[in-house]
């Protein structure tokens, strides 16, 4: 921005505000040795024990558990979220049980009580009556979750502060009933600490499939996140020809994509990116952009994005804008220009149809510190648009209070959001990021290893051999650069060094295992239950496995070598290497940032087994 040259852009997928989305467990199985007993005395057990994830704010074992493998009314009142209601039937099928909805209590079996204090007030009289407290109070999308005798009848509590917050209770029953025919007897209060959670796919490179954003959907609704923002780079139709409707097939998947986020309780939010060609003062290309949205309005979307980032700033692209807004103070021009446009979308469509305020991301989205552009763009700009920033760098290793207020200053707004491009790799495509997240903008029952375990617990699903498997790949790509200390293939380094340091005495069993282990890596990680995972992740896992069969051979080289027998040593050798030429094949398929075929090595292991290679070399070219 101030050499005059368009922002180096490397945004892409982020985790937004994760505050209340961490999905995470605990290594050993919590729910396997919980059945159904009562405790009398109420007391507390750390959240995230309870095997829901994230860990609700508050949540106490207490009183007995209930059974649902019988008899289970669902009482409704006049709730009518159909997501909520259809998640607890699925519950109540899976523990064993037979429900039937009911809009009033049926005093008949076991009943759900769902609902907000204004849908059903026998929720909201049975949280208050077995808590003390309804879910009245809490923040947006809070809810109050509980069990116990209400009438003499055993009862489930679901008791949202809005529908959103009733699904979230659904949710974490879902969690709690997991691998039983009930649920422990349960008092929880949860509620988010961030506003806005979920992801912005807004990368450079082959846009996520159509699959993977539905599976996605519904991943973020288990686990509490509520947003997802659609603006891949690489959607023209979002970009260079954004003055086009979507037609045809990819109508028809916007469609799905929205009605999916919908049923999953995730806000869809829609954002354009004109800016390479806009006509900020055309009433030709304002209207374009309210046709394009009303497209997706009529969708069913209620949440609308413009994306200025990556855009060119040596000038405007039409005379009436040069008229308008003559280059007389330094960025004032384009600011003005930015805010104008912005201004009359939000005003006159975004208000006139009662949506959510407009987004934003500026053209300089990062740092805190002042500049004329920033000044003026959030000055001009209606203070009800929604403005996203990085933080203090494009990729920030964390976001401190401190620089979130003064940035909140600088950009002269009350409304700013976090764009984390954490893992993003559109900054090199060789490489995958898969280490947890630990920035400090977590809530305090956040843990970033216990998350991380129930993050690949789940991906991985039931079988153990899977999931060992899909740990060892994830040690395999653990450096994210732009974070302090930068840690590299930890648990494969330390195999490697402990090899070293025990080979004269015979040792290097764990690093053998490892290795015997990464050589199944493609078949292994192909019977995870997250399919698409393994499908995404293949060139790399593929690497992995030629670099293990690589080093194998280099282990054997330096056996064959102690042993004397240099013909072997020269043989292994041999085969190592043509094992590592494989590792340079680019199988890694992207786009370039014009969009254009592109193709890449897969980097994998953080250079550890680079390192291996040249220190295993060494020994036998005789230097080491
Ligand atoms: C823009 O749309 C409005 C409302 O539909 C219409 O009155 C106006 O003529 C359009 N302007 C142009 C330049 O097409
Ligand atoms: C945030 O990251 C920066 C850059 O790595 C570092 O200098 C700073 O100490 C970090 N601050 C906190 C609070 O972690």
């Amino acid at each position: 921005m101030h050499t005059g040259q368009s922002i180096v852009c490397l945004s892409a997928l982020v985790a937004l505000c994760l505050e209340s989305a961490k999905a995470a467990v605990v290594t050993s199985n919590p729910q396997a040795s919980v059945d159904l007993k009562c405790r009398h005395d109420a007391r507390d057990i750390q959240p995230h024990h309870f095997g829901v994830w994230p860990p609700p704010q508050e949540i106490t074992e207490t009183g007995c558990g209930i059974r649902l493998n019988g008899d289970v009314t669902i009482v409704t009142g006049d709730t009518a979220d159909e997501p909520t209601i259809s998640l607890i039937k699925t519950i109540v099928t899976s523990a064993g049980g037979k429900a039937t909805v009911s809009t009033k209590p049926t005093g008949k079996g076991t009943q759900i009580l769902v609902g907000t204090g204004a849908e059903n007030s026998f929720a909201a009289d049975a949280a208050q009556e077995l808590t003390g407290q309804a879910a009245t109070d809490l923040d947006a999308e809070g809810y109050v979750l509980a069990t116990g005798k209400v009438d003499g009848q055993l009862s489930v509590v679901l008791n949202g502060v809005d529908t959103r917050g009733a699904f979230y209770a659904a949710q974490t029953l879902r969690q709690l009933v997991d691998d039983r025919s009930g649920v422990p007897g349960i008092q929880a209060r949860d509620w988010p600490l961030m506003p806005v959670r979920g992801s912005i796919e807004g990368f450079y490179g082959i846009p996520w499939s159509h699959e993977a954003r539905l599976d996605q959907f519904v991943l973020y609704g288990q686990h509490k996140m509520n947003t997802y923002i659609y603006t891949p780079k690489d959607d023209e139709l979002l970009r260079r020809r954004w003055r086009e409707l979507y037609e045809g097939d990819d109508l028809d998947k916007l469609q799905e994509l929205v009605d999916t986020a919908n049923a999953n309780h995730v806000d869809f939010t829609f954002a354009l990116s004109p800016g390479n060609d806009l006509c900020y003062s055309s009433e030709d290309d304002f209207n374009a952009t309210v046709a394009k949205f009303d497209q997706l309005r009529d969708l069913g979307v209620q949440r609308f994005y413009i994306a200025l980032d990556d855009i060119p700033t040596d000038g405007f692209h039409c005379d009436s804008d040069d008229d308008k807004w003559p280059h007389d103070q330094e960025w004032h021009w384009l600011a003005d220009a930015q805010a104008c446009y912005l201004n009359r979308v939000q005003q006159e469509w975004i208000e006139k149809h009662g949506l959510d305020a407009l987004e934003t991301v500026p053209t300089n989205y990062a740092g805190s510190q002042p500049d004329p552009y920033k000044d003026r763009f959030g000055t001009q700009l209606d203070k009800k648009v929604r403005i996203q920033w990085t933080g203090e760098g494009v990729f920030s290793p964390n976001v401190t209070v401190e620089s979130v207020v003064r940035a909140g200053e600088t950009y002269v707004t009350d409304t700013l959001f976090f764009w984390d491009n954490f893992p993003v790799n559109d900054g090199d495509f060789s490489r995958l990021f898969l280490n947890p997240l630990t920035e400090p903008a977590n809530g305090p029952v956040y843990d970033a290893k216990a998350s991380m375990d129930e993050a690949l617990r789940e991906l991985a699903g039931r079988d153990e051999d899977v999931h060992e498997a899909l740990v060892a790949f994830v040690d395999l790509n653990q450096n994210w650069p732009y974070r302090e200390p930068e840690i590299f293939a930890p648990a494969l380094s330390k195999d490697i060094q402990e090899f070293w340091a025990a080979r004269e005495k015979g040792g290097g069993g764990p690093l053998r295992e490892r290795l015997q282990l990464l050589m199944k890596l493609p078949e292994l990680l192909s019977r995870m239950d997250m399919k698409g995972f393994a499908t995404d992740v293949e060139p790399w896992s593929t690497a992995a496995m030629q670099w293990a069969k690589a080093c194998q051979h280099l282990v054997a080289m330096l056996e064959a070598l102690d042993e004397g027998d240099k013909t072997k040593a020269d043989e292994e050798y041999g085969e190592a290497k043509a094992w590592v030429k494989k590792t340079e094949e680019k199988t890694v398929e992207t786009l370039d940032r014009e969009g254009n075929p592109d193709s890449y090595a897969p980097n994998v292991g953080d250079g550890v087994f680079e390192s291996f290679l040249g220190d295993a070399t060494a020994v036998y070219e005789g230097t080491g």
